[in-house]
C-alpha cells in the first residue's frame, strides 16, 4: 500500500526528463560554448530547417519567445493600431497581450465546451458586424487543433489572415495536417514545459509564404534586410544558438515522448470511465486526427477541493486558466463583463490539468484515477 507521503507525481517533471538526455544536450551545449557563436546562425538555421519540415511548413523562423512569435506574425501581417484582432478569452495571456502590444484590440469570442477551442459558429456573425477585425487567431489549446476549415473559410471571405496559436501543440494535427501549416502563420513557443521545450525561453514561426518568412526574418532583427539597412521598424527577438542546440537534441525524442502523452491520455479516459465520478475527461474530436497533449484535462465538480486532496496525495496538478482574459484587470477598457463569455468562464471554474507527461507511468495514472475516486466516494459518504 502506497501512503500519501511516499508517492509524489509533479505536473511536469523536467529533472526526469533531462536525466535521459544529460550527456547528449552537454555536448551540444559544449560544442556551442566552444564556438563562440551564439546568435542566430547555423544552430538556428538548422532547427528552422528541423521544425519547418516537422510542421509540414515550408519556412521556419526562430525567434526569442512564442509571444514574441504572435507579435512578429502580428506585424508581419501589417495590423495596425486600432486594427481589431479576433481570438478567444480561454487561453494564456500572450495570445491577446500580443494583439494589444500592438495597439490593436482584442475581440473575444467563446469556446467550444468540448475541445476548449474558438466556436466557430460565432466567428462569421462577429466579422460581418466588426469590420475593423483584421485578424483571426485561434489557439489550439493544450494540444489538440481547433477546427480550422471553417475558420479559415470564413476568414478568406473577409480578407482576414489567419494566425495559428499553436504555442502548446507542436505535431498536432488537424485532418491530418499538421498545426502551423494551416493558417497564414503559426507560432510556437519553446518554453521549457512544453511538449517541445528549451532550457530557457525560444519560439518559432511557421508559413507557405516566402515574402511574409522573409519579412519575419527580418522583423526578428530590427526590421533588417541588409547590413545596417532597414526596411522596416521590427524587435530584437534573435533566437540563440545555445537554445537551437538543446532544442535540435530534444526534438530528436519529440515523437516518443508525445506517444507516451498519448498512451497516458488514453489510459486516463478508460480508467476514468469505469469509475462513476462527476468528471468529463478530455477527448479529441475528430477532426483533431493527431492531438499532442501538452496538457490533460478533466471537468470537474468542486475543482478546488479535489486539487487540495489530490496534493495531499502528492499528486500535482494545475488550473489552465482561472481567469478568462475578458474578466483580466488589464482588459477592462475592452468593456467585457462577466456572463459574456459563459464557456469560458465554466471551463475555468471546471477545469483541472492531471499529469500526463512520458513520465507518469500506467500505475501513477491508476493511483490519480483512485484518488479521483476516493475524492468523491468521501464527499458522497
Ligand atoms: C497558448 C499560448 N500562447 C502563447 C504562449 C507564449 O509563449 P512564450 O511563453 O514562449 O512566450 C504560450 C506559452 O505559455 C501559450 O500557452
Amino acid at each position: 500500500m502506497i501512503t500519501a507521503s511516499e508517492k509524489q507525481i509533479p505536473l511536469l517533471d523536467l529533472q526526469a526528463q533531462h536525466k535521459q538526455i544529460r550527456d547528449e544536450v552537454l555536448a551540444q551545449i559544449v560544442r556551442v560554448v566552444d564556438s563562440q557563436k551564439f546568435i542566430l546562425g547555423e544552430e538556428v538555421q538548422k532547427l528552422e530547417a528541423e521544425i519547418a519540415s516537422y510542421c509540414q511548413a515550408k519556412y521556419a523562423v526562430g525567434c526569442a519567445s512564442g509571444s514574441d512569435a504572435l507579435f512578429l506574425a502580428l506585424m508581419a501581417l501589417d495590423i495596425r493600431p486600432g486594427d481589431e484582432v479576433l481570438t478567444t478569452p480561454y487561453t494564456f495571456f500572450a495570445t491577446a497581450g500580443a494583439i494589444s502590444r500592438m495597439g490593436a484590440v482584442p475581440v473575444f469570442v467563446d469556446v467550444e465546451e468540448h475541445t476548449f477551442n474558438l466556436d466557430v459558429s460565432r466567428v462569421a456573425e462577429i466579422l460581418t458586424r466588426r469590420p475593423k477585425v483584421r485578424a483571426i487567431i485561434p489557439v489550439h489549446l493544450f494540444g489538440g487543433c481547433a477546427d480550422m476549415d471553417p475558420v479559415c473559410t470564413i476568414a478568406q471571405e473577409h480578407d482576414c489572415p489567419v494566425i495559428e496559436d499553436a504555442a502548446q501543440s507542436i505535431g498536432s494535427e488537424y485532418k491530418g495536417r499538421r498545426a502551423g501549416s494551416i493558417g497564414q502563420v503559426g507560432c510556437f513557443s519553446f518554453f521549457p514545459s512544453k511538449n517541445l521545450g528549451g532550457y530557457g525561453d525560444g519560439g518559432m514561426l511557421t508559413t507557405n509564404d516566402a515574402p511574409l518568412a522573409e519579412r519575419m526574418a527580418a522583423l526578428r532583427v530590427h526590421g533588417r534586410t541588409g547590413k545596417y539597412f532597414h526596411q522596416w521598424i521590427g524587435i530584437n527577438s534573435r533566437l540563440d544558438a545555445l537554445q537551437a542546440a538543446v532544442l535540435r537534441v530534444k526534438f530528436r525524442h519529440l515523437d516518443s515522448w508525445t506517444a507516451g502523452r498519448q498512451t497516458n491520455a488514453d489510459r486516463y479516459r478508460s480508467q476514468l470511465a469505469k469509475l462513476s465520478v462527476p468528471v468529463a475527461p478530455a477527448r479529441p474530436t475528430e477532426y483533431q486526427t493527431r492531438h499532442v497533449y501538452n496538457q490533460f484535462v478533466i471537468r470537474c465538480s468542486h475543482r478546488d477541493e479535489l486539487q487540495a486532496y489530490l496534493k495531499k496525495q502528492g499528486i500535482g496538478s494545475e488550473v489552465y486558466y482561472p481567469l478568462p482574459l475578458h474578466l483580466q484587470p488589464c482588459f477592462s477598457e475592452l468593456g467585457y463583463k462577466k456572463g459574456d463569455f459563459p464557456v469560458s468562464e465554466r471551463l475555468a471554474a471546471e477545469s483541472l490539468a492531471l499529469p500526463v507527461h512520458g513520465d507518469v507511468a500506467a500505475e501513477d495514472i491508476d493511483y490519480i484515477c483512485n484518488s479521483i475516486r476516493s475524492f468523491y466516494a468521501s464527499r458522497s459518504a
